[in-house]
Order: structure tokens, then sequence, then C-alpha cells
């Protein structure tokens, strides 16, 4: 998918620095041209014979030096680009581009490529989390740009937590997965529809209540069942709410995604804490969407200590958790829209509309997550939304971000039907 593509890796002044050389190597056994901006706090952390010697291409460090292979004028690389990825992405950097400035090789040629932008932010957690940050990077993923959420573990200042750039083999597949969808994503039409609906849609004044992620059933105090659901879809319609102006309680299981800002935010673990919660914050809700991937079961007889090995095999014996969008679908108010999620991977129309009738439910959006770039832990999905009225509406493999304000304009429709 890489073959031939021109890559310009932007590398700034961050420890992960030292992982580009790796990356690069990856890049270019997929086929890649790759083409390394260094900016001079990068130079600090992996050299330019280096980068040269792996990429087979001149490095730019600066924005005076003679490169003989590209055009004389500084923005030759921006317009070679087939995609540049910033990686490591730094919070200064992040910063700059944010403002739209242009001061180095990097961010001059950020500023005026035409071509897709991937942010891979890696930094100390607290400098992550600072709403600066947050703000800069929401800034620039309005204005088109991709961001690669940074993975949670060990940081080079000596803390853990959420900051750590993803390792080389992700970025790649990451690219990879872009170029292999990109052609198949909606016709930019479709995708403007973001902007589009979000110029007539108004969710002021209503109160929405949004599940997303998984739940966690333990099994002793250190293992649990999961599943893969990464919590994507789940804050997209949370974001999109927010914009259009709702007053939005997101519920989440645990997730690696940021918790979003100016919503009323609830971690929980497990099904039952998610059930207290939703059955809390659901009599104030007049529209409750539930995009969690809630576990079925749980173990039984939780162990209180760390379950130790042995040469037996293991039972664990697993009861029912509460089925919480049935709860709600059976205490629903005359007024109250309730949308509920089918993850499926076969018979999807057939199971996702008896599962919109056995819950009460006004839509299901049936999610076939059988295919390539859709359901669980993407930023794609593929789905049907199925109404009461018996209508099926079909929509392309989208990004979850446009599909948050699809769903969100079939939601007010029916609520305005009911209201
Ligand atoms: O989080 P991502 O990585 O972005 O992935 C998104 C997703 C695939 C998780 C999402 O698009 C999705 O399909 N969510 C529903 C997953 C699911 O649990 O489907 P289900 O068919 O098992 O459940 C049907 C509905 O009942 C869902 O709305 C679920 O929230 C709800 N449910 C299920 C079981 C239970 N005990 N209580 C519930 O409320």
């Amino acid at each position: 998918m890489l073959k031939d593509k021109n890559i310009i890796l932007g590398v700034t002044g961050g420890i992960a620095a030292y992982k580009c050389v790796d990356l690069v190597s990856r890049l270019r056994k997929q086929g890649a041209n790759v083409h390394v901006i260094l900016t001079k706090g990068a130079q600090n952390f992996v050299t330019e014979t280096a980068m040269r010697e792996i990429s087979g291409n001149p490095v730019v460090t600066s924005m005076w030096q003679e490169i003989q292979q590209y055009d004389v004028e500084h923005i030759a690389l921006a317009r070679l680009a087939d995609v540049v990825l910033v990686a490591p992405a730094t919070a200064n950097v992040i910063a700059k581009c944010a403002c739209g400035m242009a001061d180095d090789m990097l961010t001059t040629t950020l500023l005026a490529t035409k071509a897709p932008v991937f942010f891979a932010p890696a930094m100390n957690t607290n400098m992550y989390e600072n709403s600066i940050t947050q703000q800069n990077l929401h800034t620039l993923q309005e204005r088109g740009c991709h961001i690669i959420d940074p993975a949670a573990g060990h940081l080079a200042c000596g803390t853990s937590g959420v900051g750590r750039m993803p390792e080389p083999q992700e970025l790649v597949e990451i690219l990879v997965d872009f170029f292999a969808t990109g052609k198949e994503l909606a016709e930019p039409d479709e995708a403007d529809s973001r902007q589009h609906l979000a110029e007539e849609l108004d969710f002021s004044g209503l109160n929405i209540l949004v599940t997303a992620a998984g739940t966690r059933e333990p099994i002793d105090p250190v293992r649990y069942i999961g599943n893969r659901s990464s919590g994507k879809m789940g804050y997209a319609i949370a974001e999109a709410a927010r914009d259009l102006g709702a007053n939005v309680t997101l519920i989440s299981g645990p997730s690696a995604l940021t918790p979003l800002a100016g919503v009323n935010f609830f971690k929980v673990e497990s099904a039952r804490d998610m059930r207290r919660l939703v059955l809390e914050n659901f009599p104030e809700s007049q529209i409750v969407i539930k995009a969690a991937a809630v576990a079925d079961y749980r173990v039984k007889n939780v162990a209180d200590h760390k379950i130790k090995k042995n040469d037996e095999e293991l039972t664990l014996v697993l009861e029912k958790n509460p089925d919480i969008l049935k709860e709600l679908g059976q205490k629903k108010q005359k007024g109250q829209v309730l949308v509920g999620f089918a993850a499926e991977t076969q018979n999807l129309i057939q199971y996702a509309q008896s599962k919109l009738e056995k819950k009460n439910l006004d839509m299901i959006v049936a999610n076939d997550v059988s295919k390539p770039q859709a359901g669980f832990n993407v930023d794609t999905n593929l789905i049907k939304l199925l109404k009461r009225d018996g209508s099926i509406e079909e929509l392309p493999l989208m990004s979850k971000k446009d599909l948050a304000y699809i769903i969100l304009n079939h939601v007010m429709k029916i609520y305005r039907q009911h209201n």
C-alpha cells in the first residue's frame, strides 16, 4: 500500500525520536520513499547521518541548507508529499501548527502542504492532558489533521501514563490502513456532511446520555474478561453532540481515549457499575445512545486473591449481566428517544431488528463488525440504521466522526416526531 508513496516524516525533539530510525526502515520495507525533516530539537536525539543512511534521501535540518535533490524553493517537500507524518510530535510543534506558525522547515512544510497530515503526539502525561495541548490537538483535528492517540506506559520522565509514541509498526499500519481505505471512504460531499449537518442541527437544551467502550468483568484482583471496544464510536457521538450544543453525559468503560472536555464524564469498569450510573442519569435524559460494548456475562465467584496457576484446567462459571438497554426500554417515558447498537458478525439486519423490538428502541445502529475497518478499535465504521417504521438506511464505510453526525441527524428527526 505504501509502494512509491512519498512520505514526509517530521521528527521533533522528543526522546521517542530514536524510534524513528526503525520507523523509516519499516516504511521503506513497504516500498515508501521517505523524506525526513529533523527539527533543531530532534537533532539532539537522532543524527542527520543516521536518518540519511536509513532513508536513502537527503535529510532536511534547516530552512537555509542547500539541497541538491529538491527544487530550491522551501515548500518543495510540501508539494511532493503523499502524506506527512509528524512523529514524535511534541507539545511545542503541535502548538505552533495549531496557530499557523512557520518558523522552521517542518512547520513551513506543514502549513504549505495539501497532503493529509498525521500527528503522533508524544510527551509527559501532564503536558498531554493540559487543556492547552488538548485544545491545540482539537484545533488541528478540526482542520482535517489526523491525531494518532499516544499509548500509555512508562515515560522517559520517570512517570507512567498516557504520552508514549506508538511503536513504529503501529504507525506503519496506520498509514497502510489510511491508503488502503482512503479510496473506499465516503466521497468528499458525504464526508462534508459533518460540516453541513453541524450548520443545521441544534441540540441546545437537550440532555444526551451516551455510553462508550467495553466493560471489564473481574476474574480476580488482577485479571478480567473484556472486549476490543476502544470507545472511539461512543466518544465521537458524545463529542459531536457536545459541539451541537447538547448537555452531554458520557459514561465510559476503560478506554485509552482522553476524557472529553465540556461533557459530564464518568468512567466505570463493570456492566453493573455502568448500569447504576446509566439508571441514575436516565430520568433526566431526553436522548440515550448506547454505543458501549457491555459484557453479557460476568464471573460468578470473583477470587479475592490472584488465582495461582497449577497443572489443572481452570473453569470459570459465568452468570448473566443485566441488560441495561432492555431495562431502559422498559422504563422509557413518552418523548424519550432510545438508540442502541448491535455489533454482529452474521445476519446483521435480522439480529438488529430483533434487538430493536425486544429492547423497545427507537433506532438501532446495526454494526457489521466482520468487515475490515469496521467495528472495534478502528477509526471508521460500516453501519445501517434501522428504525421502528421499518426503514433501513445503509451507509458506506465512513469515519466514526462523520457517522456520529449522521446518527445524530436521524436521532433529531425521531426526537422531533416524538415531541
Ligand atoms: O468502541 P469502538 O472501538 O469504537 O467500537 C465501536 C463498537 C463496535 C463497540 C460499537 O459500534 C458497537 O457496535 N457497540 C455495541 C456493541 C455491543 O455490545 O453490541 P450488542 O449487540 O452486544 O448489544 C446491543 C446493545 O445492547 C448495545 O447498545 C449495548 O450497549 C446494549 N447492551 C448489551 C448488553 C448488556 N448487558 N447491556 C446493554 O445495555
